[in-house]
């Protein structure tokens, strides 16, 4: 994993950044190396986006890339170019990114958050953008490419999932992924990396007819968050919880995704896609995995993605009957109305995608045998959320018990990603007074109380990570096609059935059905309110 990614050291704080006014100097200055210790600049490399007018490179590629310049990590001979079908010059693409960026600082939803932009830092990437109009159906186009870039390459395929085989392919044609005198030649493949396990699987076969494993970065942005990577952190650069990380000790695991965002204006792609889809096999599998799987060796990336293989290949494929979707109506998030999912632009009145479901993971290997993974994911509920709750046995013996409620809270940790970051841990402690009674308290660490904010859009150490070859955080063919294999079963079953999918209203904890899910086995989710 790149140096970045484990430093067990506070970080530096972020260089103050000066408000930009107009666009970069010609000769901006480049940014000084502000490099994270250990860390040292990414080889020279040309990066080709494809998608380059799209929202991904807009919201998040362009931002990561300014602060991976800040941070002092891309060398003077980085370039980037922007490849679509949209007519535009290289300058009005650099000024429509240009305004881009100033318009983040004031948008409270953007992903990056910054309260004005540095020119010099920003220039810095500018004048390494170039923006070629060109169909990437078109061999001749894509052939004209290979005389821009004559050294290391990225090529980052930010554009619809149908686009990603037959880009390879051109690119293929085109001999542009041919490693040959020393240079790399990578490519990035976005997600929804396919829709079940026979397109998954397909869709690795032809990208594999033209690039070795080793050329392509399957992208899981949940890899990218600081949080999620602690995970590894805590469970293998400490002795405290490893030995109690095992079906002795826990009773369950819960994972969960809760947004309080409705599908807004995804409408199209959400509609043959899903809850299941968009979030389970991909973001959530990856949480499974970081806090199931067994220790690796190393950090290098075939060693982890081999371990979490081992764990993925040990799910159970789920039964539908482990697994609850529900939809929903019209409600009330956060004091603002909502409109059902129904009625939301590029959605049919009578769909019955979920925007929200609920498994039940069952691990057949000898650490993880008894303790169910429950996982749950939803648009529009009534708190935003991610984390995973890892819920103790009872102990084996109670000599103490609150006096109120004749028994104690099970104890937990709760490895919070966001927007609660950190870690909590629930345990009981002796209230004060004569009597030996207890009462459930919290220890919590949170990275705002300990460690400097650096900006962050959680693509910074996916890029450099691919810039230096490190594919540790990303998806290897075998680890997607495993966690299809184990929803597949779950999305026969809905296919063109609507049987059971139940609707919750909007601001709400999901569907009953999901309480249902736990309570037939005595358990209950953990409330998204609090901590
Ligand atoms: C995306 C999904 O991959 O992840 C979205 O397509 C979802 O539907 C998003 O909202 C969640 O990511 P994050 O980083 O906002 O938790």
């Amino acid at each position: 994993m790149g140096a970045l990614a484990f430093v067990f050291a506070r970080k530096s704080t972020a260089k103050g950044l000066s408000r930009i006014m107009s666009l970069p100097d010609a000769n901006p200055v480049p940014p000084t190396s502000r490099a994270p210790a250990g860390a040292r600049p990414a080889p020279a490399c040309t990066l080709v986006i494809f998608g380059a007018h799209g929202d991904l490179t807009k919201r998040l590629l362009m931002p990561a890339l300014y602060n991976l310049a800040g941070s002092g990590l891309l060398d003077p001979g980085f370039r980037i170019i922007g490849i679509d079908r949209v007519a535009s010059t290289t300058a009005q693409w650099r000024d429509g990114l240009t305004e881009m960026m100033q318009s983040f600082t004031h948008d409270p939803n953007a992903e990056f958050h910054a309260p004005s932009i540095d020119s010099a830092q920003w220039g810095w990437v500018c004048e390494r953008l170039e923006y070629v109009q060109a169909d990437f159906g078109d061999i001749a186009q894509v052939r004209a490419l290979g005389a821009k870039i004559p050294g290391n390459a990225i090529f980052y395929l930010a554009v619809s999932s149908r686009f990603f085989a037959p880009v390879v392919e051109m690119l293929g044609q085109a001999g542009l992924v041919t490693q040959e005198d020393g240079r790399f030649r990578r490519v990035v493949v976005e997600k929804p990396f396919g829709a079940d396990l026979a397109s998954a699987r397909e869709l690795n076969r032809r990208i594999l007819a033209v690039l070795d494993e080793s050329q392509v970065y399957r992208i899981d942005h949940f890899l990218g968050k600081e949080t999620v990577q602690n995970i590894l952190a805590m469970r293998f650069g400490n002795l405290l919880f490893e030995p109690l990380w095992r079906n002795e000790f826990i009773d369950h695991v819960q994972i969960t995704a809760a947004e309080t965002i409705g599908v807004e204006q995804r409408g199209a792609f959400y509609e043959p896609t899903g809850a299941l889809r968009d979030m389970i096999p991909n973001h959530l599998f990856q949480l499974f995995g970081m806090v199931a799987m067994e220790p690796p060796n190393s950090f290098s990336a075939d060693t982890v993605r081999t371990s979490k293989e081992q764990l993925f290949e040990a799910v159970r494929p789920i039964p539908p009957t482990d697994a609850v979707r529900g939809q929903y109506g019209a409600g009330t998030v956060g004091g603002a109305a909502v409109t059902a999912y129904r009625e939301s632009p590029g959605v049919a009145p009578d769909s019955h995608t979920e925007t929200y479901v609920a498994l039940k993971l069952h691990v057949d290997n000898w650490r993880w045998a008894g303790v169910p993974f429950y996982l749950r994911t939803g648009k529009s509920l009534g708190g935003r959320r991610t984390e995973v709750v890892v819920q103790f046995k009872k102990p084996p013996m109670m000599m103490f018990r609150d006096t109120e409620t004749q028994d104690l809270p099970p104890n937990r940790i709760i490895l919070n990603i966001q927007p609660a970051q950190g870690l909590t841990v629930e345990m009981g402690a002796k209230k004060p007074g004569p009597k030996m009674d207890l009462a459930e308290v919290q220890v919590r660490f949170r990275y705002e109380d300990v460690f400097a904010q650096t900006p962050n859009v959680g693509y910074e150490t996916l890029l450099y990570d691919c810039l230096t070859g490190d594919a540790t955080l990303f998806q290897r063919a075998d680890n997607i096609e495993a966690a299809w294999r184990a929803v597949d079963p779950v999305l026969q079953a809905w296919a063109d059935n609507a049987d059971g999918l139940e609707l919750y209203p909007a601001g709400a904890t999901g569907p009953k059905g999901a309480d249902d899910l736990l309570a037939r086995d005595g358990r209950a989710w953990y409330p998204l309110d609090g901590v």
